[in-house]
C-alpha cells in the first residue's frame, strides 16, 4: 500500500537564514493517526504548512494522496483539512456562521453545508450552542469549532497542529474522543502536532520525534519506548532470611530476554526487552530454584525517557534546567543499561 503522505527530504529554511525544517522524510499510510512530537520551535508547524500547501518548501518533496503540494496544490487543499495552532475562527460571528463561512470557502452547495455542518457541530458537541456568538465560547469550544471547520467538506486527511494546547484535561480527553472517532467511523488519516506525551502515547499509531527541524526517532509509542530500555519487572521474595542467591541471579542472566539482572534493596531487579513474554519463564525457573515470589510488579520507560533520550531535553522548555540535565543522565543511563 503506498503512502497517503509521503516527505523526501523537505526543507525549509526562512528568509534571514533560520533552517526549520531539515530534509524530513516522511510516509504516513491511510486511516493511521500519525503524531509530530517535539519541543517550543523543533519546526512541527513549519512542517504542516508545508504538507498543507501554505508554504513553499525551500528544497525537497512532498506529496498528498501521490499529488504534489506544489504543482498539485488544488488537488490537495481538496483532500485535506487543516486546523492552525492559532484559533483561526471569527469571534464577531456564531458558530454557525462560521461553518456557513467555511462551507463557501469550498464551494459546498447551501444544503451540504445544512447536512454536513449540523453533522460535524453535533461532532464536537457544540449542536446547542451554533447561535451564539464566539466571543461568547470559552477556549475549548473555539478550538472544537475551528475542528468542526476543518472537517465541514469531509476531508480525507485532516492535519490537526496541537489540537489541544491550553485546553483542560477533561476538554482534551473529549477532543481525543472526536479525533479517534473520526479514523475509526470516518477512516480519516490523522496528522498532528502535540506536545503533549501522554497525547502522543495514547492517541498515535506512530510518532516521530522532531528537534532542531530533525526527526530524531519515529515509531510505535511501544517501539521507541523499547528503543531506550527494557520493561523493569521488581520480584519481591517471601521472607526466608537468606537474601537472593548468586545462582538465581546467575541462573536468570542466561535468559535470553533477560539484559540485565540484580539485587537491590532485598529486591530481585530484571531489565528485560519486553516484560509480558519474559515473566512466565522467570517466574518458572524461580519455582524450580525453591525461591518463594510474594509479589511482582513491571514497569515501562515512558514517552518522557524516550523524548529525553533522543533530544536531550525535556519536551516543554526551549532550554534545558539544571534538572533537566540531571533527568537526561539518568535517563541515558538507564537506556544504556
Ligand atoms: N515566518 C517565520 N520566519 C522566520 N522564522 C520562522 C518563521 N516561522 C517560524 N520560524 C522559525 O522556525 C523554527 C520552527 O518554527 P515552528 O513554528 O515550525 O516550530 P514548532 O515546532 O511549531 O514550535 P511550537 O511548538 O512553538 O509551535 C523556529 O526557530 C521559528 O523561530
Ligand atoms: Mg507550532
Amino acid at each position: 500500500m503506498s503512502a497517503i503522505i509521503e516527505a523526501e527530504k523537505l526543507t525549509k529554511i526562512y528568509p534571514g537564514g533560520v533552517l526549520a525544517v531539515d530534509r524530513i522524510d516522511l510516509s504516513v499510510q491511510e486511516g493511521e493517526i500519525f503524531g509530530f512530537l517535539g519541543p517550543n520551535g523543533a519546526g512541527k508547524s513549519t512542517t504542516i504548512m508545508m504538507l498543507v500547501t501554505l508554504l513553499l518548501p525551500t528544497e525537497g518533496k512532498a506529496r498528498i494522496s501521490g499529488f504534489d503540494v506544489v504543482h498539485d496544490r488544488g488537488r490537495v487543499r481538496k483532500l485535506l483539512g487543516y486546523v492552525s495552532q492559532d484559533i483561526a475562527v471569527d469571534e464577531f460571528l456564531t458558530g454557525w456562521e462560521n461553518l456557513l463561512l467555511q462551507g463557501k470557502l469550498y464551494h459546498l452547495s447551501p444544503q451540504e453545508i445544512k447536512e454536513r455542518g449540523k453533522e460535524v457541530l453535533e461532532m464536537v458537541d457544540l449542536w446547542e450552542r451554533k447561535d451564539e456568538l464566539v466571543q461568547n465560547y470559552s477556549g475549548g469550544m473555539r478550538k472544537r469549532l475551528d475542528i468542526a471547520c476543518g472537517l465541514i467538506h469531509r476531508p480525507k486527511i485532516l492535519f490537526l497542529d496541537e489540537p489541544t494546547l491550553g485546553l483542560d484535561i477533561q476538554t482534551r480527553a473529549k477532543i481525543w474522543e472526536y479525533i479517534r472517532n473520526l479514523r475509526s467511523e470516518h477512516k480519516m488519516t490523522i496528522f498532528l502536532t502535540t506536545h503533549y506525551m501522554d497525547e502522543a502515547d495514547k492517541l498515535c499509531d506512530r510518532i516521530a520525534i522532531i528537534d532542531h527541524g530533525r526527526i530524531m526517532a519515529l515509531g510505535t509509542p511501544l517501539e521507541l519506548k523499547r528503543s531506550v530500555g527494557g520493561d523493569l519487572v521488581t520480584i519481591q521474595f517471601q521472607e526466608n532470611g537468606n537474601g537472593i542467591k548468586e545462582e538465581i541471579i546467575n541462573s536468570l542472566k542466561e535468559f535470553p530476554l533477560v539484559e540485565k539482572a540484580q539485587e537491590k534493596d532485598g529486591k530481585l531487579l530484571i531489565v528485560t526487552r519486553d516484560g509480558n513474554t519474559a515473566i512466565p519463564p522467570i517466574l518458572s525457573q524461580l519455582h524450580d530454584l525453591g525461591a518463594e515470589v510474594q509479589s511482582i510488579s513491571m514497569k515501562r520507560p515512558s514517552l518522557d525517557d524516550v523524548f529525553l533520550f533522543y533530544t536531550g531535553r525535556q519536551l516543554r522548555d526551549e532550554e534545558a534546567s539544571p534538572q533537566d540535565f540531571y533527568r537526561m543522565r539518568m535517563a541515558l543511563r538507564r537506556a544504556k543499561k
